[in-house]
């Protein structure tokens, strides 16, 4: 599967520009985590590839041909997460998968039993969907965009309000998906993308920042991170901002990034999360 987004600017009817000339290009297999702030236009790029929103601007190609009369061809390959869906909460687990299992035109039943262990939902399997926690909701929408293996995983912000523990489940799901599809993972945390992708897409204000390796991200981030420990009164140095501070007991341990450290602030190796936010610093600056 090959999908290419050519130059797609989407403006919605009120007037906000939501995307401003984005391309880029995708491959199976590959795993693909979209990464930027509320607001940056993460949701609108995927609702693009599902075919919901129409550009106002560019093309997209699903295997090199318009998207758009393929929709049929697209929803036979496409598992597709919502940021934000309804279940029937009156269903249980295995009414609900059977049920879009059959929306999917998908008869096999030992395809609902697949998508039940994938997401370790087997001892809920007949609880009614209500009843669930938070996380074992998001598993089950999880597990319908399983349904029938697509080719195409398109995943709008998966493990928000997970804990940790659940986080980490997510992950090894979402790894085993990789190997022969595409998958397009939103998220703001950024530890999910630095466990599962081998591509980070960062985006802001309607526009991609950066497009590649997370390790290169980092890579171009070394040299402008750095700690020093600082005492009351003293001024962030110049030129550069605060990632974090904590309370240790010669002072404030703080973390900045910037293009020119302080002589006497320590450089330490950038993570992803420094990166990140160099990123997008860099990109509303600029
Ligand atoms: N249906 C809509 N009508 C008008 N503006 C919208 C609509 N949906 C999203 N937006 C705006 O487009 C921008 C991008 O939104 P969105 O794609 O949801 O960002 P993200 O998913 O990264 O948080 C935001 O400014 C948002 O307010
Ligand atoms: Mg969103």
């Amino acid at each position: 599967m090959k999908i290419d987004i050519e130059n797609i600017t989407m403006i919605y009817p009120s007037g906000k520009k939501a995307l401003s000339d984005v391309s880029f290009h995708a491959v199976s297999p590959g795993f693909i985590g979209i990464l930027g702030p509320n607001g940056a236009g993460k949701t609108t790029l995927m609702k693009l590839l599902i075919a919901g929103l129409v550009p106002t601007k560019g093309e997209i190609l699903l295997n090199g041909k318009p998207l758009l009369p393929q929709e049929k061809e697209l929803k036979a390959q496409l598992g597709y997460l919502p940021q934000s869906f309804g279940l029937y909460d009156e269903l249980k687990v295995t009414e609900f998968l059977d049920y879009m299992a059959a929306l999917k035109g998908i008869r096999d039943k030992a395809e609902i039993q697949r998508v039940i262990s994938c997401t370790g939902l087997e001892e809920q399997r007949k609880t009614q969907i209500r009843h669930l926690s938070g996380g074992q909701r998001q598993r089950v929408g999880i597990a319908q965009a399983l349904l029938g293996s697509p080719q195409l995983m398109i995943l709008d912000e998966p493990t928000v309000g997970l804990d940790p523990e659940e986080r980490v489940r997510f992950r090894n799901i979402f790894s085993e998906l990789a190997q022969d599809k595409i998958v397009l993972l939103s998220t703001h945390i950024i530890d999910d993308v630095q466990a599962v992708c081998s591509r980070v897409l960062i985006i802001d204000g309607g526009k991609i920042l950066y497009d590649g390796e997370p390790s290169a991200l980092i890579e171009q981030t070394e040299g402008k991170v750095g700690v020093y420990v600082a005492h009351d009164g003293d001024a962030v140095p110049e030129g550069c901002r605060v990632v974090s501070k904590v309370n240790v007991s010669e002072g404030v341990l703080c973390r900045i990034a910037g293009e020119n450290l302080p002589d006497y602030a320590e450089p330490v190796r950038p993570t992803l999360e420094d990166a990140y936010l160099c990123c997008i610093h860099e990109g509303a600056r600029a």
